[in-house]
């Protein structure tokens, strides 16, 4: 299966998943690499591994609209199974999920549906729930609202602050991320009344 992959940040979830695909049981290749922002690390990844990469900035569009047209138009020259928000701060408009709604996948650190948003582990923390995790998704139009294809719990202990918190989803993300796509590559799904199903 051909990944995109879209990232504005480290980019470790791409990391795992380049690391993945290197193992041709993988069922799985990133072909491309896109980033709404040139400080992007996960860009520098891609390159080192010797994946295409591009940059579609918000700013440089006159609309939100014509931002979101490029962006489709930048991820349909790839042709890509699955496309995947790793880290990507940015949410797509209606042109890019006529494109690729059913195979747009995110990944967020919370439970789903509790604290959509940027800023999940925080408000888990100071909501004071005692187990949050990793929830993998296909994107709708809604915040953080799409059909859950998993979810990995992961405890809050009696000592976190925001950062050990973060860092510990982020493992469980990466793992639920990686054993999924292999699984969405190899097996292709099904999505029936927001219910995903992996052969
Ligand atoms: C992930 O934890 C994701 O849930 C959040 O941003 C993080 C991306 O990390 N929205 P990275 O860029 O893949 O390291």
């Amino acid at each position: 299966a051909r990944l995109v992959v879209l990232v504005s940040g480290g980019g470790s979830n791409l990391a795992a998943l380049l690391d993945a695909c290197a193992d041709p049981t993988y069922g799985a290749t990133v072909v491309a690499v896109g980033a709404d922002r040139d400080s992007a690390g996960g860009l520098a990844l891609a390159a080192d591994a010797g994946v295409p990469t591009f940059v579609e900035k918000v700013p440089d569009h006159p609309t939100r609209d014509a931002w979101d047209a490029a962006l489709t138009a930048r991820v349909t020259v790839h042709q890509p199974d699955l496309v995947i928000s790793a880290g990507f701060l940015k949410l797509v408009g209606p042109t890019f999920l006529a494109a690729f709604g059913d195979r747009y996948l995110n990944t967020h650190n919370t439970l789903l549906p509790a604290f959509p948003g940027i800023h999940g582990p925080r408000d888990a923390l100071a909501y004071g729930v005692r187990v949050t995790g990793a929830t993998l998704f296909f994107v709708d139009a809604g915040v953080d609202t799409g059909p859950i294809v998993a979810q990995t719990p992961v405890p809050v202990l009696d000592d976190d602050d925001i950062d050990a918190l973060t860092e510990r989803i982020k493992v469980a993300e990466r793992a639920q991320l990686v054993d999924c796509v292999g699984r969405l590559a190899r097996q292709g799904w099904t999505i029936t009344d927001r219910k995903v199903t992996i052969p």
